[in-house]
């Protein structure tokens, strides 16, 4: 029974990774658009950073491509761009389209042979672009190129894409840096439409997901469940002790599974050499603190009708609460950052709601439990004894 909380953290860490496996960032999936002048395209693809789709037809004889490339711009007034790396990967040698508001106000589309990791010159490029357009409108710009490929034949082309926050005098200024920025790049298969994550050297991206997975598991869920149990399994006494047990299992072990999370942050947080996300890894080192002080407070529980213990648990149960927000809190600020595809975070608001409405429903349960039993035991304390004799209150809020 006590190990309850190890089971819970064993099959959710399963379920989160065979469904990684069987469905790795390399998803045909696509969300389909609808453009105003209703093209049709072969293929589409949800790609898998910066909320970009791209949709293309390509005809292999001719070897033209047709795409709408469709990103919302950093800002209202940037930039969005994809582009074809036909001599490596990653930006540098990319030719790109980019797409922004000219100096008119009109959107328009440039070429730019990418020759380093600085400011962009206009240029022709490795592709002859037969026509162009682009048109902003719900926040996101939609880029239309029918370009000719000058390498028939060439079926999986290395591709990269980007958005950036502003165009000044005409030349689009640079993007951000964050990880969505940076894996904005991968293999486009012309002919089967499947788009696949940058091949190699990206163990930095796998750490990153186990560095989430560990954290959405402990912090996310574990600590919840953990809490949902401490403030109403207890309800019912024949549920004593063995609520008390659940409890710490599950918090013991959301806490060593928070803390290889939080360990694989502190080295991610280390290696990122520009950027750090101060509010995620100040919230992250407060959880770590809290929850530490958390579990060495049980070594230091007075006894249950000690003087003390009334101040004890409202303090445990306060930085308990505390650890609740601040955990799924900090699991939103990972999203932000990872920016992983959007089911992800998908599955953890419907994990988060589920948990909140069996509190919602126990919480009313529980009422009605008290409610009754203080009728019934009027003449006696004001209930039995398992609860010091502390009234509603204490028992159930901090
Ligand atoms: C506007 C001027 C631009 C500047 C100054 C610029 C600058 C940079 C720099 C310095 C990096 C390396 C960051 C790092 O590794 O720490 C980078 C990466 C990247 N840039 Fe740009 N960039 C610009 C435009 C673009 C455009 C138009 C695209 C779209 C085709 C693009 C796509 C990328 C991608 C995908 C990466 C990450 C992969 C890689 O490192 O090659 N950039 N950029
Ligand atoms: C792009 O620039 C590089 C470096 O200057 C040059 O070698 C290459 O030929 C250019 N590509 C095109 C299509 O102009």
């Amino acid at each position: 029974m006590a190990s309850f909380c190890l089971h819970l953290a064993a099959a959710a860490l399963f379920l989160v990774t065979t469904l990684s496996l069987i469905s790795p960032s390399n998803s045909a999936t696509c969300t389909s658009q609808t453009f105003t002048n209703n093209r049709p395209y072969s293929f589409c693809n949800d790609l898998p950073s910066l909320n970009s789709y791209l949709h293309w037809t390509y005809d292999q004889a001719k070897s033209t491509l047709s795409i709408a490339f469709i990103a919302p711009p950093a800002r209202p007034n940037g930039w969005v761009s994809w582009a074809i790396n036909p001599t490596s990967t990653g930006m540098v040698g990319s030719q790109a389209l980019v797409a922004f508001r000219d100096a008119k106000g009109a959107m328009t589309v440039k070429t730019y042979n990418i020759t380093a990791y600085g400011p962009l010159t206009e240029s022709k490029v490795w592709y002859n672009v037969q026509e162009s357009s682009a048109e902003f409108s719900g926040g996101v710009i939609r880029l239309f190129a029918t370009v000719v490929l000058p390498q028939q034949g060439k079926t999986t082309v290395n591709h990269v894409w980007q958005v950036g926050p502003s165009v000044t005098a005409g030349i689009p200024a640079k993007h951000d840096f964050q990880p969505a920025n940076l894996n904005a790049k991968g293999s486009l298969d012309l002919l089967r439409g499947q788009s696949t994550a940058a091949v190699g050297g990206n163990s930095r991206t796998k750490r990153r997901n186990v560095h989430g997975i560990l954290n959405v598991v402990s912090w996310g869920i574990m600590f919840p469940v953990g809490i949902i149990i401490a403030r109403y399994v207890r309800t019912f006494p024949s549920a004593d002790p063995v609520w008390f047990y659940l409890h710490v299992s599950c918090q013991v072990s959301a806490y060593s599974i928070g803390v290889a999370g939080w360990g694989t942050g502190l080295k991610l947080g280390s290696e990122s050499k520009a950027v750090t996300y101060s509010g995620h890894r100040n919230i992250g080192i407060s959880l770590f603190a809290l929850a530490t002080v958390q579990i060495f407070a049980l070594l230091l529980r007075p006894n249950k009708d000690h003087k003390y213990r009334f101040y004890w648990n409202i303090y445990h149960h306060g930085l308990g609460y505390v650890i609740l927000v601040l955990g799924i809190i900090n699991v939103f600020k990972g999203f932000n950052i990872l920016q992983p595809e959007h089911k992800w975070r998908h599955a953890y608001i419907i994990v988060i709601a589920v948990l909140g409405g069996i509190a919602v429903f126990l919480e009313a349960i529980t009422w009605v439990i008290v409610l009754r039993r203080k009728k019934s035991d009027k003449s006696t304390k004001p209930y039995d004894g398992y609860n010091n004799g502390h009234g509603r209150q204490e028992h159930l809020a901090p």
